[in-house]
């Protein structure tokens, strides 16, 4: 019996850390957890290490290291054509995890309600409960889109999800897990809501230069008239430039929120490694140059690995950014003898050495996410082609 507190007994391990644990005992090729099996960008490095070698050992700014909130701030308004204070609007965290969190205990209330999209990426659940406050889903489901195929959303049920008692809506594109990049038309829906309803916008823009088609662009929901005064956008170097591990992530928004980002950011890390802000800022003024690669890398990993799962019965969802696919097992389910989303994954795990996540977790009704797996492709080509050479052996099953 642990004596975890009562708020957060409901969330248990997360999901990330259990199939890496058992991908790790049994040899599995990891699918699973989102993190690049290769390093990042050389400049962002050497950056890193000339700062060690400069004695910067010390506790950064609160608000972050100036050169890397004035990059930040460079790039997104570079992005979004907002004119964006460095010193103002940008807070550095200790990745968009912390990011996260600070923007849930710094600006919501116990009590107030916060709409999230389901499938959810499993902190925003877990910080919504630390906050005190409580949840409304919409759920993103197959085929239901405004303006376009693929993941999306009844608008009516987004409409009925907004109450008297709602003080902030999550919006997380590109989407994980499903590939999803929202489309103009759905944050338009969303922001004339916010600003009818005088709602607040959390964006988690982390997967923001993992887009793969020039026609599905990512798009900023604090550039959207009227929506800067009301947004916090999040974001993080970890995903875009292979360095989940430096943790390095930011709040940018006005000052009437970034106060609340800042209240919370500085009782709970304060700030975060000095050196790895250095190193961030050497890459972030210029993305386009260091992402580029692995954005032509996860291409055609998506590509052959949606078409290899295809080939073996799954029904594979379009994704159009971010590092994951999803796709739909029953057929296969059915074909190996196993039930739900936890079983196929267990026995891919175990028989053919494949790891993958089950995303029933991230749903509220975790029904909606039985049918559902999710493969992230954000590895080596070496290694997605190893994992698909093992799976090629459910064909016989
Ligand atoms: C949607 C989303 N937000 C935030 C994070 C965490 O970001 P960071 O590693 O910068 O804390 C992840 C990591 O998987 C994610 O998928």
């Amino acid at each position: 019996m642990t004596r975890v507190a009562a708020r957060l007994q409901p969330f248990g391990t997360t999901i990330f850390a259990e199939m890496t644990a058992l991908a790790n005992k049994h040899g599995a090729v990891n699918l699973a957890q989102g993190f690049p099996d290769f390093d990042g960008p050389e400049a962002a490095k050497a950056a890193a290490k000339a700062a060690i070698d400069a004695g910067e050992a010390q506790y950064a700014r609160m608000s972050g290291v100036p050169k890397l909130n004035q990059a930040v701030a460079g790039a997104f308004a570079g992005r979004t054509g907002l004119a964006i204070d460095p010193d103002a609007h940008v807070t550095i965290t200790s990745g968009c995890t912390e990011a996260i969190a600070a923007t849930f205990l710094g600006l919501i209330n116990p009590g107030d309600e916060v709409i999230l999209f389901e499938p959810f990426y499993d902190s925003y659940r877990a910080c919504v409960a630390m906050a005190g406050a409580r949840p409304r889903f919409v759920t993103l489901r197959p085929g239901a889109r405004v303006g376009g195929k693929g993941f999306g959303f009844d608008p009516d049920e987004l409409r009925r999800a907004f109450t008297d008692k709602t003080r902030a809506i999550l919006v997380n594109t590109p989407h994980n897990p499903t590939g999803k990049v929202f489309t103009r038309a759905e944050l338009e829906l969303i922001a004339g809501l916010c600003r009818d309803l005088n709602v607040m916008a959390i964006t988690d823009e982390v997967y923001e230069h993992l887009t793969y088609d020039a026609s599905k662009p990512h798009v900023s929901l604090a550039s959207m008239p009227g929506m800067f005064d009301r947004t916090v956008t999040l974001s993080s170097v970890g995903k875009s430039f292979s360095l989940t591990g430096w943790k390095i992530g930011w709040a940018i928004a006005p000052p009437t929120l970034t106060a609340g980002v800042r209240a919370a950011h500085q009782f709970l890390t304060f700030a975060t490694a000095t050196p790895l802000q250095h190193g961030a800022a050497a890459i972030i003024a210029n993305p386009g140059a260091a992402v580029r690669e692995y954005v032509d890398l996860f291409r055609r990993n998506r590509d052959v690995l949606s078409s290899a799962l295809r080939e073996l019965g799954f029904r594979v969802y379009d994704a159009e950014g971010t590092y994951f696919i999803m796709a739909d097992h029953t057929e296969v389910s059915r074909r190996l003898g196993v039930t739900g989303d936890r079983g196929l994954c267990a026995a891919m795990i175990e028989k053919y050495g494949v790891a993958a996540i089950p995303p029933s977790v991230f749903y509220e009704n975790q029904e909606h996410g039985r049918s559902l797996v999710r493969f992230t492709y954000c590895k080596k080509a070496a290694t997605i082609d190893e994992a698909i050479r093992r799976l090629e052996r459910m064909r016989t099953a």
